[in-house]
């Protein structure tokens, strides 16, 4: 099996969790020669010498054969991706935002370069959808996906109904813990859910389309009435990515808050958790738990993928066919 020889760029949360979770793997044959970061002069709990600036030098190094990318900038991180795949690196990567914008481009790069690119990590963190996606076989059969696919909105509508906090409070907490993005107007607009759905849709369906065209709220809209409502009426509110099948074969996408009620399987995920609900012809409903952000459950899907690299796992992307995007309906309402 091949050594892995991981450049990693970035060492905020996951990167810092990934540097933390391989000193205890030691099993897994995986060594971070050079960490790339913005920031030389901010203490870290790392060795200074492992620490560059130059991220040409670091995708340049002929020892290393893994490119790790952990930062929140999307355009940084597809130059990084471009680069990397351009010169056979394997490339693992948790930016969902760059992956779902530039995913027709990424495919054709690991095509013509014939270089793995996994990405578990971009969606819903510990939880292996993509690679449940990617294993379904009657995929014709794939009635739907649909889930809490952000854990700071689920953290923060969490403490909202169980400890009444203020949503300013709730929000400052779901960063303090290092569930937020940077830029946290990305999680509570359901940009961050809208980027996750579209990578998912892409390996449920085959459909590539533009994320921010996909309709899409989050849950800045809530009003105190709805909580109360909600809470009356036995409901919880979750913000709720959803793809399905329609009977012309079209297929509703969109993420929006939704009162979910108590016999839904969504109902009991609450705190950081993610859950996905998948919904197939033969395998009938499947559900899947777990943690959707932070610094160790993120950092476990990184792993996995690294794991995966050393048996030469690669997505297949059975079911993506050529300007599929037309099959995507915005009719949700009239369906769903
Ligand atoms: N901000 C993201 C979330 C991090 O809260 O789900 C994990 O993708």
């Amino acid at each position: 099996k091949k050594k892995l020889v991981i450049g990693l760029f970035g060492f905020g949360v996951v990167g810092e969790g990934l540097y933390r979770v391989l000193q205890q793997t030691p099993t897994l044959d995986a060594t971070i020669k050079s960490v790339c970061i913005k920031h030389p002069d901010k203490p870290r709990n790392a060795p200074h010498s492992l620490f560059t600036t130059d991220a040409e030098a670091l995708l340049n190094d002929p020892e290393i054969n893994v490119i790790v990318e952990l930062i929140d900038d999307a355009d940084a991180a597809i130059r990084i991706a471009r680069s990397a795949l351009s010169s056979r690196k394997a490339l693992v990567s948790a930016s969902k935002k760059m992956i779902a914008r530039h995913l027709p481009e990424l495919l054709e790069l690991q095509r013509r370069y014939e270089t793995p690119f996994l990405y578990e990590a971009a969606c819903c963190a510990s939880i292996p959808v993509i690679r449940n996606l990617e294993e379904y076989y009657d995929n014709d059969l794939l009635r739907s996906v649909q889930g809490i696919v952000n854990g700071s909105t689920n953290y923060i509508l969490t403490r909202i109904a169980e400890d009444n906090l203020s949503f300013g409070a709730a929000l400052q907490l779901a960063q303090e813990k290092g569930f937020a993005e940077s830029d946290p107007s990305l999680d509570i607009e359901g940009k961050d859910a809208v980027f996750k759905l579209a990578i998912l849709l892409g390996h449920a369906y085959g459909i590539v389309h533009e994320p921010e065209r996909i309709t899409h709220a989050g849950i800045t809209g809530i009003k105190e009435g709805d909580a109360v409502f909600a809470r009356e009426k036995g409901f919880k509110i979750k913000l709720i990515a959803q793809a399905s099948k329609l009977k012309n074969g079209k297929v509703a996408a969109f993420v929006l808050p939704r009162f979910v009620h108590h016999d839904s399987n969504l109902y009991l995920v609450s705190n950081e958790y993610n859950g996905i609900e998948i919904g197939s012809g033969l395998a009938d409903k499947q559900f899947f738990c777990g943690k959707g952000a932070g610094s160790f459950p993120t950092a476990s899907a990184v792993l996995s993928d690294l794991s995966a690299l050393r048996y030469d796992y690669r997505y297949e992307y059975k079911k993506l066919l050529a300007n599929e995007s037309d099959r995507l309906s915005n009719d949700f309402y009239l369906h769903v």
